[in-house]
């Protein structure tokens, strides 16, 4: 029977590991464990998604929190590698391409333990890119990838990555969504909100070469004046962001703007109610473009790249960039309009079955 410790610790990994976590229950071979690293600590932006998603309070929370990169990766890997040596797993599992994602990653291959990969291959090509460094350096040290598109497939391929170790099941975020659209309608969030289906928009940005630097952020902000104009924007917006206007001065700005509305970061069920009714989605989030594809909502991603290509090839993604001419364009070219997208294949809520079973077959 493997034992497994299953690792999550920011917002983007609770979606993933809760179908995981349900799909061990059906397979009495495997013996699974959560740790929470406490990379993120809010309510809004942890506790509400355990709670939401039905995720077993986790077996322990190293409660690492905030830091630079190089102080919190170190704080998990001190605070996993006593974890690792008490409970001695046959299997770690890390998702996604956070700091707690190659944290966990690297104290596992050095003691020996073999390492699973979900949502492997993925790339940006872009290493700029926090998220992109975490990726290749998980994908190089993992014993099995478990991909989610295509591009993941040919990624790994072309980094010389055996096979055998790779495996094309889908992806467990869209498990998620697909478990949980019933639940979310009865979420309240438009009636609170005032707001109408398709007669409003929703923006979220938080990558920091968006939100660090005062012109760009100040140009995304004269995008966002004029898509307000047309319909309210709802700005669920997290705490770096947050942060970062006042820090830059642009507080005032949003402030200004009539039709944007900033909230606190929302749950999972309201947030997935609001997309799937929204016009258009203006966002810098990896997810979210995965999410709005399957939803069959417009997504503009405000990025110069994206590590999720099927979702511009078969979804409803378009790379706008951060230009604010070119986000005001692609926004006029798609309000009212309905959106059309395919299902990529295996997004089916069958992801988290496929990888159980195949640990499942794991010494
Ligand atoms: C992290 C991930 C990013 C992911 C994002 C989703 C890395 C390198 N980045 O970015 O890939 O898209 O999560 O949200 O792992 N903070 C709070 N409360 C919290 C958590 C964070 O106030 O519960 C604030 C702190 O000021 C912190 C800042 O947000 O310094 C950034 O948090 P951090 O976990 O370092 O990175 P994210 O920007 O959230």
């Amino acid at each position: 029977m493997p034992s497994i410790i299953n690792i999550c610790g920011a917002r983007p990994n609770f979606m993933k590991i809760a179908p995981l976590m349900r799909a061990y229950g059906a397979h009495s071979g495997i013996d699974p464990l959560l740790i929470h690293t406490g990379q993120h600590y809010d309510k809004n932006m942890s506790d509400l998604f355990f709670k939401q998603l039905g995720i077993p309070e986790p077996d322990l929370n190293l409660g690492i929190g905030s830091g630079s990169h190089a102080v919190q990766t170190a704080q998990i890997m001190t605070a996993f590698e006593q974890v690792c040596l008490e409970r001695k797993p046959d299997w770690v599992l890390v998702v996604g391409d956070v700091n707690s994602t190659i944290a966990c990653g690297m104290v596992a291959v050095k003691m020996g333990i073999r390492l699973a990969h979900v949502e492997a291959g993925l790339r940006s090509f872009d290493r700029g890119m926090p998220e992109e460094v975490n990726r290749v350096l998980t994908d190089s040290i993992s014993d099995l990838l478990f991909v989610t598109e295509p591009s993941g497939l040919e990624n790994l391929k072309r980094e010389g990555v055996p096979d055998e170790k790779v495996h094309f099941v889908g992806n467990v975020m869209i498990d998620t969504l697909l478990a949980n659209r019933e639940k979310a309608e009865a979420s309240t969030v438009l009636t609170d909100l005032g707001l109408e289906p398709r007669g409003y928009n929703v923006a979220t940005l938080h990558r920091p070469s968006n939100v660090d630097n005062p012109e760009i952020f100040g140009g995304i902000i004269d995008a966002l004046e004029h898509v307000q104009r047309d319909r309210p924007i709802v700005f669920p917006m997290h705490p770096r962001t947050v942060a970062n206007l006042e820090k830059l001065g642009l507080k005032q700005r949003i402030d200004g703007l009539a039709g944007l509305r900033v909230v606190e970061p929302l749950g999972y069920l309201d947030f997935l109610k609001l997309t799937a009714n929204a016009n258009v989605v203006l966002t810098d989030s990896g997810g979210i473009q995965e999410e709005t594809t399957i939803l069959g909502v417009w997504c503009l991603t405000l990025r110069e790249n994206t590590e999720r290509p099927v979702t511009i090839d078969q979804g409803t993604n378009t790379l706008v960039g951060i230009d604010p001419r070119a986000i005001i364009a692609a926004y006029d070219q798609r309000t009212g309009q309905p959106a059309s997208g395919r299902t990529p294949d295996k997004w089916d809520g069958k992801a988290a079955e496929r990888i159980a079973r195949i640990l499942a077959a794991q010494s």
